[in-house]
């Protein structure tokens, strides 16, 4: 895990300084190349809520300050960044989350790398996830997943909670007004799943049911096969409410 970041510097919660200064030009330029890709992509492909939370953030030019973003989403909705030297422990995750701090990944992807990178780096972290976070419904349901993930590690249950992550978080679609939408942080982050996921025939769109996603399993080095969809964040926030122990146990018992 982690085998890429700088480890070293971290705090006991993993979180570490962003220093800023310490990007090249050239890393700021590939950056703004990311961003100019996704851009033309996501008028058409991405939810609402993202869209319109981008405006505020003037990110297109170079590799955003996470403190000055803070800022704003602070005043916004209460949340913060905190920059991480990349993929950290379930528990310092689900406790960031739990405190409205959201771990963004501070280096960027190499130039070979510019179509693909399994693991995140600061690019899908800043441009998939933190836009969302403007969104009062979705910042909440966030922080319920943080507080629901610390109660998962109890009850062992870490993995099936991983997989409600992965296709509503990193790979959700909505419908919308306009038709099917991306707002999960992989797709709109993606060059080539963006468009996939709403325009392509193969891979299933399932609505979402809460059961189904914690008895699905995942890859994460080729483009989803299966998608889940929802009405709304209400609608994500709604259905993931109740207690989920006795469902850990229904499907723990039936596998
Ligand atoms: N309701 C979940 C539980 O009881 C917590 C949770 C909320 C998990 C929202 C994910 C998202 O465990
Ligand atoms: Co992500």
């Amino acid at each position: 895990m982690g085998l890429r970041g700088d480890y070293t510097q971290a705090g006991a919660d993993f979180s570490v300084e962003q220093d800023w200064s310490r990007y090249t030009a050239e890393e700021h330029a590939l950056y703004r190349r990311l961003f100019d890709r996704q851009s033309k992509l996501v008028p058409r492909y991405a939810c609402p809520e993202w869209i319109r939370a981008i405006a505020h953030l003037d990110a297109a030019r170079e590799i955003p300050r996470f403190d000055q973003v803070s800022s704003k989403l602070r005043a916004a909705t209460g949340w913060e960044i905190v920059a991480v030297p990349g993929l950290i422990p379930d528990a310092a995750f689900f406790t960031h989350l739990a405190n409205r701090r959201f771990p963004v990944t501070v280096w960027l992807r190499r130039p070979d790398e510019f179509d693909y990178i399994v693991e995140p780096d600061v690019f899908h972290d800043f441009f998939g996830h933190v836009p969302l976070l403007f969104d009062r419904v979705y910042a909440d349901h966030l922080h319920e997943y943080g507080k629901g993930g610390l109660k998962a590690m109890r009850l062992d249950a870490v993995k099936m909670l991983a997989r409600l992550y992965w296709y509503t978080i990193e790979f959700g679609l909505m419908t919308t007004a306009q038709g099917v939408r991306a707002y999960g942080a992989g797709l709109l982050s993606s060059g080539g799943e963006l468009a996939y996921c709403v325009d392509d025939p193969k891979p299933r769109r399932l609505p979402f049911d809460l059961e189904r996603i914690m008895r699905t399993g995942y890859i994460i080095d080729r483009y989803q096969e299966s998608y889940f969809v929802i009405d709304s964040f209400d609608q994500l926030m709604r259905e993931t409410a109740p207690d989920f122990t006795p469902i850990y146990a229904r499907i723990r018992s039936s596998q």
